[in-house]
């Protein structure tokens, strides 16, 4: 049903991804502090670069959002790159869901019928591994759980897989920036290897991502939302990318964004979302988006390939 494509294809857009971002034209000089990488014109990389596709929750158009089973199947597909969700319990471990309760990708309402709202907060880890996360979505992928955030970078780095990581609702969590990097360091995420080429975090929360960036300089964060063009350099001394929903944005805008360095002395990018039809993708490339992120990757790659 689903065309297998080589992990070569995805590497090589990140390829891709690494050249553009180290063009630039901003006088901003780049951190010393960062290894120096082989350096490329912008105009170079976009001759023949196509977006790097990201699977959204996994490859959450064909299995249950944000499961190890969404994971295997973005690998299935080809892609390496996918994105998750992460929460806390009220017991202190890190989640991987998108929804700040439990009642629509789970079971909860009927193996805790007494908890409502049903928040993952107010739930332990323990309750929280009891709940069913595949059977809302088929009955094929019953048994699927919410997993941790160790079990699912454990999964991903399995998989020889990348992370777009999303710090969600961090209002609701307090410290969660630090628990964050300290289960990702734990899992071995944090080396140079994983950081450089193989990690991005991300929060609707420009004061999250700010403190995933002052917590860990060398980390590459993102932005989530569409800011004024005049407000944008405030976000490049913070992060490296800006992530918009794609109906909010226009050639020019993504220009401005391109004519910035971020907070590493790179080109800035953006990796708009959520596209899950071909003739959006197509609009959204060429308007000069580095990224895609979909539910549906294979429909995406299909588009945009230039060959
Ligand atoms: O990665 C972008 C996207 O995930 C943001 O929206 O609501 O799906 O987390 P949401
Ligand atoms: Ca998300």
């Amino acid at each position: 049903m689903y065309v297998v494509r080589p992990a070569a294809a995805a590497a090589a857009a990140f390829l891709g991804f690494t050249l553009t971002v180290l063009g630039g034209t901003s006088s901003t000089a780049a951190s010393p502090s960062l290894p120096s990488r082989p350096a490329a014109p912008r105009a170079a990389a976009d001759v023949f670069a196509t977006p790097v596709v990201y699977a959204h929750r996994g490859a959450s158009a064909y299995a249950p959002e944000n499961t190890l089973d969404a994971v295997d199947l973005a690998m299935h597909l080809g892609f390496d790159w996918v994105e998750n969700d992460v929460q806390r319990t009220g017991d202190g471990e890190l989640v991987v869901i998108h929804d700040d309760t439990l009642a629509r990708t789970t079971d909860v309402e009927e193996v805790f019928p007494d908890r409502r709202p049903w928040r993952v907060r107010d739930f332990t880890a323990a309750e929280i591994s009891r709940l069913d996360a595949g059977s809302w979505f088929g009955d094929e992928f019953a048994g699927a759980r919410v997993p941790t955030l160790r079990q699912y970078l454990d999964r991903v780095q399995r998989n020889q897989q990348r992370l777009l990581l999303e710090i969600k609702k961090p209002e609701l969590y307090p410290g969660i920036e630090a628990d964050t990097l300290k289960v990702l360091g734990a899992a071995g995420w944090l080396d140079e290897g994983h950081v450089s080429q193989r990690l991005v975090v991300q929060s609707f929360s420009a004061d999250s991502v700010r403190m995933v960036h002052e917590l860990r300089p060398d980390l590459v964060t993102a932005f989530l939302g569409t800011p004024s063009v005049t407000d944008l350099p405030l976000y490049a001394k913070f992060t490296d990318r800006i992530n918009p929903w794609h109906t909010t944005i226009s050639a020019d805008w993504v220009a401005a964004v391109h004519g910035l360095l971020g907070a590493h002395g790179r080109t800035m990018e953006v990796d708009t979302w959520i596209v899950d039809d071909a003739a959006t993708a197509r609009k959204v490339r060429d308007m000069g988006v580095d990224g895609i992120i979909t539910n549906a990757p294979d429909v995406v790659q299909d588009a945009v390939d230039l060959f």
